[in-house]
């Protein structure tokens, strides 16, 4: 089946949808981005995906060309087109195409380039990976500053994919020059110690996940302590567990750390059990 896009308004074949060269998101990478799973045909947390979509948005100076009820009814709408019962969705703004190259931006009354495109992953629930758990590495973080920008920068972010490819494990965790672990490359970080979650603190360093929220909300509901602060890799090694969050993987447990097992190097029963709360939950809630 051909893939039913969405680009400007208008559905299309996806080799049918186009995109100026000089749109700015192309030649400047800049735009934003949110992806919101599916699960059972219906949208997980598309209230706190467009909450940040709207936050991005502003500290960009930027506005979304439709309205959050049209975005909503363009999500259903791909879902329904395409078929899709577990996958994502995936959804970009840019600063539009001001039909040439230049560092100043266009006028804020330029209408931006929205697209968006579904992903079809039938078993995102029952990710296989969820059962082993991931390994990882750390590499010093080198993005920009503003990483709570959901930009579409990301070409150190699939670097570190690289990387951990590339040392045959699944991921990179960035560290920052003090060595404490920022984030994944595309999820957020966590340790478990006895009762106690332990995850970065918001800031501009890291992406304010709307996993994270919703995990740290049910992990308090479930009478787990959780403690935002940083974490080294060494003190990763030493926990009992860890694992790592996002719309892609929900909580997926992290059992290596730089060649160290994290506790049993299985997945550990907190990440296993905030995973299934998540997903029973998120179920419940889906819209
Ligand atoms: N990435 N940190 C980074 C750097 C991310 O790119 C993501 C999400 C997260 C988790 O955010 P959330 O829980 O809202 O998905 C944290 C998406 C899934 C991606 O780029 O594919």
């Amino acid at each position: 089946m051909t893939r039913t896009v969405y680009v400007n308004g208008d559905y299309l074949p996806e080799g049918d949808a186009k995109v100026s060269i000089f749109d700015r998101g192309f030649l400047m990478a800049d735009g934003v981005y949110e992806v919101t799973s599916v699960l059972d045909g219906k949208l997980i947390d598309f209230d706190g995906h467009v909450k940040r979509l709207w936050r991005s948005l502003a500290e960009l100076e930027m506005t979304c060309p439709v309205s959050e009820a049209e975005l909503l009814a363009m999500h259903r709408e791909l879902v329904a087109r395409n078929g899709i019962d577990q996958g994502m969705i995936y959804l970009q703004v840019t600063r539009g195409n001001p039909g040439d190259r230049s560092f100043v931006f266009p006028p804020a009354d330029l209408p931006g380039t929205i697209v968006a495109f579904t992903q079809n992953i039938p078993n995102l629930a029952d990710a296989p990976a969820a059962k082993t758990g991931f390994k990882v590495i750390t590499i010093p973080d080198l993005r920009w500053s503003r990483v709570d920008i959901k930009t579409v920068q990301l070409l150190y972010p699939s670097m570190g994919k690289m990387a951990a490819k590339k040392a045959g494990v699944d991921d990179s965790w960035f560290t920052d020059e003090d060595g404490a672990v920022t984030e994944g490359t595309s999820n957020n970080a966590y340790i478990v110690k006895g009762n106690r979650i332990i995850t970065r603190q918001l800031g501009n360093d890291i992406l304010h996940g709307i996993t994270r929220a919703a995990v740290l909300r049910f992990a308090e509901e479930a009478q787990f302590e959780v403690e935002e602060r940083a974490f080294t890799a060494a003190e990763a090694q030493g926990a009992d567990e860890a694992f790592s969050t996002a719309a892609s993987i929900f909580v997926m447990p992290v059992v290596e750390v730089d060649g160290k097992p994290v506790g049993s190097g299985k997945p550990g029963p907190v990440a296993v059990r905030l995973r299934e709360i998540y997903l029973d939950e998120m179920r419940k809630a889906a819209i």
